[in-house]
């Protein structure tokens, strides 16, 4: 629960990754390092499809869902007796609406939750599951209602994998690999056979560990040296049993707690992890870090989510911003251990966090979801694309209802969030290779603030499509991108604009079609495509050669 540091003074120059450099070496200009001090109403965008560089991990778009207000109980679960539409329990238009956004992986139980929670007593039959408490959000009841076996259900409904975090805090790593036997072994084991008779035979199959969460804070207040002998025990002992799976001992992703923003304390930390893993012994091992950061710019969060102007929108996307910087330190430091980039950064928890919404429990953490955030997205999934070979996977906070969720729900009502429409608009780039871009990026100054005008990405998918997002961050001037490919000509461009009518725009349940994308294409004049971005838009477009 750390607030992203940012520095006043600090000029908001994107460079390109460090990642990418040796790709990018002779391109010039590439991933918007800004020149003119006049921002010029077009820019030129050149794109070179023949330099595609690292796979964009679709795990970058992961999701996280933690029991935690109505982000599960009301939001995912209403329970087979329920009037909403829902199969087995789980909201039928929320599976839907998540089914188009290919979510790769959902992280659960938590967050803080994980930290506390016993899986056994969330499985067994739905009458006789333990009542407890839920005291990090709220102190409210946990019905244990949705549990294991509702888990992999709703991922099996929505089309995703399973990351799943087991508590290094209160729980013992004997009850983590009961957990994992009893989700993956195929063998007739008691655990199995528990497994079975509670209506899964199959075993399940988990894509991640989380090997804790925030074990630095909420996850038990461990020094690092500490955490180091914990994760030593658990990544012996809480094991894969898949046979499937087991072919291949890293299709299990551990995942190592990490840093929990900037500074000396969390740079200390990814050393600490790093040095581990370099001098690691042959039954010791984990396949990535954890990195958690969150929008917040102060902290507790003080920033409204509805009804403000453009002072605090380019307050939070500078702070947004400092993603970049954040990523390129932790990475500097993981490749002094292993330059082979053989552990992945996962970004596991990020977005915006602002004040609670008034009148909601403060536990609930329920804010509303404005183009802002729809902007935040995307810049910080251009972050993640650009730093594509290190960082390996994403979840953003949260998925339903809580902080920068897709879906809100209200009863049966649910609205798509702008933030929705943006993850939606980004599909092609899930899987999809880095392609270099060269552009100036011009600036977008608001009082103190200075921003790049513009932040570009592009990327080859796995049929030759070359798709382009283009952000364009000024709340006021719009702008026309030129668009010209390297080696071939350009022809048209086709796809989708997400813009409102204010920077602070919402979708309500009473008008929830306030932020939505809408088409956008153009046809190629001298072999540069001229596409209008409207002030304070986000623009995924295929590319037509
Ligand atoms: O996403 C809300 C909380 O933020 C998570 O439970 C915790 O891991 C982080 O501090």
């Amino acid at each position: 629960m750390q607030p992203a540091l940012t520095s006043p003074s600090r000029a908001a120059v994107r460079v390109a990754s460090l990642a990418m450099l040796p790709a990018i070496a002779s391109a010039g200009l590439v991933g918007g390092i800004v020149t003119p001090s006049v921002a010029a109403e077009s820019i030129q965008v050149s794109v070179d499809p023949s330099r595609a560089g690292a796979k964009i991990d679709r795990n970058i778009f992961g999701q996280f869902a933690e029991h935690l207000g109505h982000g599960i109980y009301e939001g995912v679960w209403v329970g087979p007796d329920s009037r909403i539409p829902n199969t087995r329990g789980i909201r039928n238009d929320v599976v839907a609406a998540l089914k188009a956004l290919k979510v790769p992986n959902v992280r659960w139980p938590g967050g803080c939750f994980a930290d506390e929670y016993h899986w056994r007593k969330g499985i067994g039959p739905a009458d006789e599951r333990v009542v407890t408490l839920n005291p990090n959000w709220g102190g409210v009841i946990e019905p244990n209602s949705f549990g294991t076996h509702e888990f992999m259900d709703f991922l099996d409904q929505i089309g995703a994998e399973a990351f799943v975090s087991v508590n290094v805090g209160s729980g013992t790593p004997q009850e983590a690999a009961e957990w994992l036997e009893y989700l993956t072994t195929e063998q007739p084991t008691a655990l199995a056979k528990e497994r079975a008779a509670n209506g899964h035979p199959a075993p399940y199959k988990v894509a991640y560990l989380g090997i804790g969460n925030e074990s630095w804070d909420c996850g038990g207040n461990m020094t690092p040296a500490y955490y180091l002998s914990q994760l030593g025990i658990y990544s012996r002992f809480v094991r894969n049993f898949s046979q499937e799976q087991r072919q291949d001992k890293h299709r299990m992703l551990k995942i190592a707690v990490g840093p929990g923003g900037d500074g000396p304390r969390w740079t200390e930390w990814t050393e600490a992890v790093m040095k581990t893993w370099q001098d690691r012994t042959w039954s010791f091992d984990f396949d990535g870090l954890s990195l958690h950061n969150y929008t917040v710019v102060k902290w507790p969060p003080a920033y409204q989510s509805t009804s403000f102007g453009e002072a605090e929108y380019s307050q939070i996307l500078k702070s947004t911003l400092e993603m970049d910087r954040i990523i390129a330190t932790h990475s500097a430091i993981m490749d002094k251990y292993d330059p082979q980039k053989k552990v992945a950064l996962v970004v596991d928890e990020w977005g915006a966090w602002y004040a609670p919404l008034p009148g909601t429990d403060p536990g609930f953490l329920v804010q509303q979801n404005s183009l802002r955030d729809a902007i935040l997205a995307a810049l910080n999934l251009n972050v993640f694309v650009r730093h594509a070979d290190r960082v390996r996977g994403a979840n953003i906070a949260q998925m339903v209802n809580v902080l920068q969720a897709m879906v809100m729900t209200d009863g049966e009502k649910m609205l798509l969030t702008p933030s929705y429409h943006a993850f939606r608009m980004y599909v092609p780039f899930q899987d999809a290779s880095f392609v270099p871009v060269t552009y100036d990026a011009g600036r977008y100054a608001h009082g103190e603030i200075s921003l790049p005008r513009v932040d570009v990405i592009a990327a080859k998918d796995a049929a030759g499509k070359l798709w382009l997002a283009v952000t364009n961050l000024d709340a006021n001037r719009s702008v026309e991108a030129e668009v010209s490919l390297t080696g071939v000509t350009a022809r048209s461009a086709v796809g989708e604009t997400l813009t409102a009518a204010s920077v602070d725009s919402v979708n309500s349940f009473e008008a929830p079609h306030s932020v939505v994308p809408k088409p956008i294409s153009a046809e190629a004049r001298g072999g540069r495509v001229v596409l209008k971005l409207e002030p304070k838009s986000v623009t995924v477009v295929s590319l037509g050669h």
